[in-house]
């Protein structure tokens, strides 16, 4: 490795099936075998490091130490399965600071894909550190009237860390997403093809694609942002409020879907009650941990807990059987029961390693790439209090609002800012529109911000499925496939207004559906896999 500094990316290439684009550059990326265990695989993958500055406005001044220091991207590449292709798409999964690579692996079979990332920065190591952060990382606001204050004095003491040890202080103003941008361009360039950019993003992977449309028009071939956040609130505002928009409606939908859902797919709609009166003892039970969480295994599952567990399962519909199922026991069993369905979600989080340590580096890249990307500081839990930035978030979402006031907390007071910010409006004509893709009902990003983002883009497309959770990759669909097929192909864009039916949130129907239905030949067992698990954040 040619640096202490890794930076967080993203770079999917997917080679879809198209012709071949005529012209050629001399590649710059050698393309060989990957490590033997990197990744667990049946399909096809190539590997390949690209090297790209670390620091890209570093001046020629001989003081400055970054000048020419340069860092190791590594890319993971899947073939299409159709040769020749048209060209590499670049993915990037969210999070932001998700393991891109790993994600892109497992999904191969349905994208056919490639990728790189890499998460450099380092808030600290110590491991009895990392245990004391991970154990107020999740807490709720609202979990008592010390609360608030405790998470903002916690926030503090978490970025001090990071501004002091780790390696913070050397990678953290470099992590941020204009960096990031500009590293997928220098990829672009590096493949042999025509040096246009193909790139697919969802969730945060929709502010780091809205900022690649702006800063580089000129050089988007193809672009689908799916789940879209509000780019100008990731940036500039003390908060993302807007993303919390559609949760508690979405939260609401789970209950009153249940009741119109198939025989036995819902469990809560034996009980003979309505939509409103389940969700009405729902809270009752969410309520309920506040005054008496409940030790289940090795973990106290508290109010913030139980929260950040129900708006999980909101991104997938595919899971809403189980959840209804567990939710008939947490809030009509005995206590007994309880204890028992706890113990099992907690035994599957760790299965997956949602809890835990293993998720720090996660966590530590979020505050990272994100707090080094916000522009705004608050100087004080008082000026916290004045502006009004909590209570809005309350607001906003009654079951998000004082769940995302820890990383809230922690932006405001972080430590750096990223060396380079997008700084202008997102509004901008691109040498080819972009596909601006949403659900009507998405708990974490919702259609408001789609209309946002589309309506600043000149010329843009927007893709809309009615359907139920995170970004319409996550909602299988014949229409909202053939759309984006037709994008990526023919750069077809959805009608005005069109929107793409779904099935019922509580129906069996998957992407191997999909595929069933548009190829007219049965998905294989790998495919299967691939397409079912809900895989990404
Ligand atoms: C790879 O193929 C083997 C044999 O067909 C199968 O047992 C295994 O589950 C496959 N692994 C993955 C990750 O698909
Ligand atoms: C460059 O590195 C030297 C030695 O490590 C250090 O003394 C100096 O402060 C650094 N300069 C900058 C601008 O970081
Ligand atoms: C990190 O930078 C801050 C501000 O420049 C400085 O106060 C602190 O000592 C640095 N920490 C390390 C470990 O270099
Ligand atoms: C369902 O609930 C309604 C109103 O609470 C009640 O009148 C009815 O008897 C119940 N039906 C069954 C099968 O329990
Ligand atoms: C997009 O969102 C930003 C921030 O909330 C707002 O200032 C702007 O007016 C919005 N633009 C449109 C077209 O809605
Ligand atoms: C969305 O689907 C629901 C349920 O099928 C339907 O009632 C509604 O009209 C649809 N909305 C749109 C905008 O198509
Ligand atoms: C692309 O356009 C061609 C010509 O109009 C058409 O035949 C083909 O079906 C389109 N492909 C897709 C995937 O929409
Ligand atoms: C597809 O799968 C179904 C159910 O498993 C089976 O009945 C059908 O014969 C299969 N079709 C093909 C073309 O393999």
């Amino acid at each position: 490795m040619s640096s202490p500094a890794r930076r967080s990316s993203l770079l999917l290439l997917l080679l879809i099936l198209y012709q071949q684009i005529g012209r050629s550059f001399a590649s710059k990326v050698q393309w060989t075998t990957c490590q033997p265990g990197e990744f667990t695989t049946n399909i096809t993958i190539q590997c390949a490091t690209l090297q790209v500055p670390l620091d890209y406005s570093s001046s020629s001044d001989k003081n400055d130490n970054n000048t020419n220091k340069m860092i190791d991207l590594h890319l993971v590449r899947i073939p299409a399965l159709v040769q020749p292709s048209k060209g590499s798409i670049q993915l990037n999964f969210g999070g932001p600071g998700e393991p891109t690579r790993e994600t892109a692996v497992a999904l191969g079979p349905l994208l056919q894909v490639g990728t790189g990332t890499t998460i450099p920065f380092v808030c600290t190591k110590d491991a009895f550190t990392v245990g004391q952060i991970l154990d107020e990382v999740g807490r709720s606001s609202l979990e008592s009237d010390t609360a608030e204050r405790r998470l903002w004095e916690r926030a503090r003491v978490d970025a001090d860390i990071c501004a002091q040890s780790g390696n913070g202080n050397e990678t953290g103003p470099y992590i941020g997403t204009a960096y990031v941008a500009r590293d997928m361009m220098r990829v672009a360039e590096a493949l042999d093809e025509d040096g246009m950019l193909r790139y697919w993003g969802f969730s945060y992977g929709t502010t780091l694609g809205a900022t690649l449309a702006a800063m580089f028009p000129d050089r988007i071939d193809r672009m689908v942002i799916d789940g879209v956040q509000n780019p100008h609130e990731y940036y500039h505002a003390q908060a993302d409020f807007e993303e919390w928009t559609d949760s508690d409606a979405v939260f609401s939908y789970f209950f009153s879907s249940c009741l119109t859902a198939a025989p036995g797919r819902c469990a809560l709609a034996t009980l003979n009650k309505t939509a409103a009166q389940l969700e009405k003892d729902t809270w009752e039970f969410i309520e309920s941990l506040r005054q008496a969480p409940i030790p289940a295994g090795s973990i106290l599952i508290d109010m913030g807990a139980f929260k950040n567990f129900i708006i999980g399962e909101l991104k997938f519909a595919g899971g809403w059987p189980d959840l209804s199922a567990l939710l008939s026991v947490l809030v009509y069993g005995t206590p007994q029961e309880k204890v028992r369905v706890l113990e099992a979600i907690v035994d599957e989080a760790s299965k997956t390693q949602q809890l835990g340590p293993s998720s720090f580096d996660v966590v530590a890249s979020l505050w990272g790439i994100h707090c080094g990307d916000r522009t705004v500081r608050l100087g004080s839990f008082e000026a916290q209090q004045k502006d009004g930035v909590f209570s809005r978030l309350y607001k906003t979402s009654r079951l998000v609002g004082d769940v995302v006031t820890q990383i809230t907390a922690h932006c405001a007071q972080w430590p750096w800012h990223a060396r380079e910010t997008y700084s202008g409006d997102f509004r901008i004509r691109t040498k080819n529109p972009i596909l601006v893709a949403s659900n009507l009902r998405d708990s974490h990003t919702p259609l408001k911000s789609a209309l946002n983002v589309s309506a600043g883009f000149e010329g843009s497309g927007l893709l809309q499925v009615n359907g139920t959770g995170h970004a319409t990759l996550n909602v299988p669909s014949v229409c909202g496939f053939l759309a984006t097929v037709a994008y990526w192909v023919n750069g077809t864009l959805p009608k005005l207004g069109q929107v793409c039916q779904a099935p019922h949130p509580f129906d069996p129907y998957t992407w191997a559906d999909v595929l069933t239905q548009v190829t007219g030949t049965n998905t294989t067992t790998s495919q299967k896999r691939a397409l079912h698990p809900r895989w990404w954040r």
